[in-house]
C-alpha cells in the first residue's frame, strides 16, 4: 500500500518545473482526478498567454489551474465550473492571493454567461469530455466566445506510452 508521503512525491515531476513549485498537499487535496497542473503547464507550452489577457478556464473544478495561470502568466481568468460552487473556489482563490485576477463563475457549458468575442483564450483541462462530445459543441456553444485570432486549448490525461494492442492487466481489471 502506498503511503501518504509517497503520494505527495507523486505530485511532483520536474518535467513540469512550474507545477513543481506548488504545495503537493494542496494539489492532492483539491485535484479532481488528475494532476491538473501538469496538464495546464503542458498546454501553456503551446499557447501564447500574456498579462492582461482574458482566459476562460472552462470546467475549472477547484480552480487550481486558474490560480496557476494567474500566478505564472498574469492573465485574468474566469474560473468557470458547474459542480464546484463559486463560493468554495473564491475561498481558494483568495487564499492563493490572486483575487484580483481570478473570478469564480458558475456556468453550464451549454448556457455560458459571457459576451461574444470576450476571451483571448479558452482552456479545457480534463473537462471537455463531460460536455463537449456533440459534434457541433464547439461551433454552437463555445467558439463565439473567442475573439478573432484567440486560442483554444484542450488537454485530457492519458497513458504515457502506447498499449501496443493490449491493455495492461492492472488497467483491464478496473
Ligand atoms: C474531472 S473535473 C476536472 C476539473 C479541473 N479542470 C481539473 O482538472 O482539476 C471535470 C469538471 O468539468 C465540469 N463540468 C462537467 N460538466 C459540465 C457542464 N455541463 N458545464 C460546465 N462544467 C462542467 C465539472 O464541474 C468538473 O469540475
Amino acid at each position: 500500500m502506498i503511503t501518504y508521503d509517497e503520494k505527495m512525491k507523486l505530485m511532483i515531476d520536474y518535467k513540469y518545473p512550474l507545477s513543481a513549485k506548488y504545495d503537493p498537499e494542496w494539489i492532492y487535496e483539491n485535484k479532481m482526478g488528475s494532476q491538473c497542473l501538469w496538464l495546464v503547464e503542458s498546454l501553456t507550452r503551446i499557447m501564447t498567454l500574456k498579462p492582461g489577457m482574458r482566459v476562460l478556464d472552462m470546467g475549472c473544478g477547484k480552480a487550481l489551474t486558474s490560480i496557476f495561470l494567474a500566478k505564472e502568466f498574469g492573465v485574468t481568468v474566469f474560473a468557470n465550473d458547474f459542480w464546484i460552487s463559486p463560493d468554495e473556489n473564491w475561498k481558494r482563490i483568495s487564499e492563493a492571493g490572486v483575487e484580483n485576477l481570478v473570478f469564480p463563475i458558475m456556468g453550464e457549458a451549454h448556457n455560458l454567461p459571457y459576451a461574444k468575442n470576450f476571451f483571448d483564450a479558452i482552456i479545457c483541462v480534463n473537462s471537455f469530455q463531460f460536455y463537449g462530445t456533440a459534434d457541433t459543441y464547439l461551433s454552437d456553444y463555445m467558439s463565439h466566445l473567442l475573439r478573432d485570432g484567440g486560442e483554444f486549448g484542450l488537454v485530457v490525461w492519458g497513458p504515457n506510452k502506447e498499449f501496443n494492442g493490449k491493455v495492461p492487466d492492472d488497467m483491464e481489471k478496473s
